[in-house]
């Protein structure tokens, strides 16, 4: 376990969340090097000697250090921006491994992208398909490319996050497909390389995933029989955590599905997970700055807010609050939410919990590696939290806490 209590202390690895807090202050992402090297890990092992590819999410946590992890285990990279691009190449990714996803990619970003030498630019309408098209001819290359299809799945996970169904803009229509391969496969300016689809996040079950592969799989079919080879079948990701009570299916039920969907076929298989490689490798770990007990409600007022950790705020997702120092006095406990300084009502990380905390003790919000601080904003001109990386008793600032500074640097007043 990457967070667990060693007398008393809750710990990363080895090291206690209080010698963190101390050494860098809070509010502070902690990320354990370990986890994320076991997640992945599951990936490879179940996959065995099977030709695939695991293309990181880099969305769900796009620090350098967390990308210089993967780029060392061998992982390929998911990316939807030049931004997250940048990043790859910054922390030592391959291009060559790296999936280009996303609806609306610019000239720049597809020019990048194919200077760069990318695997795969993963194409989500016909008109992008033009404009990939009109940009390879013009740097006298072809474009590699794949569609993302709309599985049109029910993936039954939060309706923010379920990606595959048609009403949905991700991807395109399962209808269109062979047509559009059959079209992007006269144009000089393009390879087909491959297939994709993904469904959506957080999903528990593998039913809705295996069901959409084979869809995927038997349009493959089709679209081979019409004459266009594929090199590569990309599952995408999706594969949930446990943040409460949930009962995710393994990992390697997930892969043994995809595998089990792929057959006899000889494509490669790529997967692209995010949350399921780093959420349970992160924790924000945060301190009651108040205790505010109230008519109605009690309140712990941390120094975290939805600014570094939206997900509550936004999905209304239930992340676990754990008392760093592990309470000895139970009767103390009290119903609280828990929210931050962030001058909005939505801004809670927490709520109805039963917890021991007073003023200045430290709380850990778990479950925060994914989709933490790489959603984290300035709002309220709050800079944003520090990141630690630990690998066994050491600790690594691998993100300096921003400064007052740096909140208006960009900015100018007039003249
Ligand atoms: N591949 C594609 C094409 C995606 O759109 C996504 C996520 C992934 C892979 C990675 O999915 P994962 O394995 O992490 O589930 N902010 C939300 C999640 C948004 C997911 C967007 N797409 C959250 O905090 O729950």
């Amino acid at each position: 376990m990457a967070f667990a209590y060693r007398e008393g202390a809750l710990c990363a690895e080895k090291l206690p969340l209080e010698v963190i807090a101390e050494r860098f202050g809070t509010p502070c992402y902690v990320y354990s090097r370990a986890a994320i090297e076991a997640a992945y890990s599951e990936f490879s092992g179940a996959l065995g000697a099977r030709d695939a590819l695991v293309c990181y999410s880099v969305k769900a946590n796009s620090n350098l250090a967390v990308l210089s992890l993967m780029a060392r285990l061998g992982a390929g990279f998911d990316i939807v921006s030049g931004g997250e691009f940048a990043r790859v190449l910054a922390a030592g990714g391959d291009a060559r491994k790296t999936l280009f996803s996303g609806v609306g990619k610019t000239e720049r970003e597809i020019e990048q992208a194919l200077l760069a030498g990318v695997l795969c630019l993963n194409l989500e309408s016909e008109a992008e398909l033009a404009r990939v098209d009109a940009v390879a001819r013009r740097l006298g290359r072809r474009a590699p490319v794949a569609f993302r299809v709309n599985p049109d799945v029910d993936p039954k996970t939060h309706p923010y996050i379920s990606t595959g169904l048609r009403r949905n803009k991700f991807g395109v229509p399962h209808e269109d497909a062979e047509r559009l391969y059959a079209a992007a496969s006269r144009l000089s300016g393009i390879e087909v390389r491959g297939i994709g689809c993904h469904v959506g996040s957080q999903l528990t079950d593998r039913g809705p995933f295996v069901a959409a592969v084979e869809r995927l799989v038997a349009l493959a079919g089709r679209i081979e029989a019409g004459g266009v080879r594929l090199a590569h079948i990309d599952v995408g990701g999706g594969i949930g955590i446990q943040y409460r009570d949930e009962k995710p299916q393994p990992i390697a039920d997930f892969v043994a599905g995809a595998v089990a969907a792929l057959g006899s076929r000889r494509e490669t298989l790529i997967f692209d997970p995010g949350r399921s490689i780093v959420g349970n490798a992160g924790v924000l770990l945060t301190r009651v700055e108040y205790v505010k007990p109230g008519p109605a409600k009690n309140f712990l007022v941390v120094d975290a807010a939805m600014n570094d950790l939206l997900r509550p705020a936004l999905y209304d997702a239930w992340h676990e609050i754990r008392a760093v120092r592990e309470s000895q006095t139970e009767t103390a406990a009290e119903l609280y939410d828990v929210v931050g300084p962030v001058c909005e009502s939505g801004d809670f990380l927490a709520r109805e919990r039963r917890l021991a905390a007073r003023q200045g003790d430290l709380l850990a919000v778990m479950s925060a590696g994914a989709y933490g601080m790489s959603m984290s904003s300035n709002y309220n001109s709050r800079p944003r939290a520090a990141e630690v990386l630990v690998d066994g008793d050491r600790a690594y600032l691998v993100r300096s806490r921003e400064t007052i500074e740096n909140l208006f640097a960009l900015e100018r007043t007039l003249p």
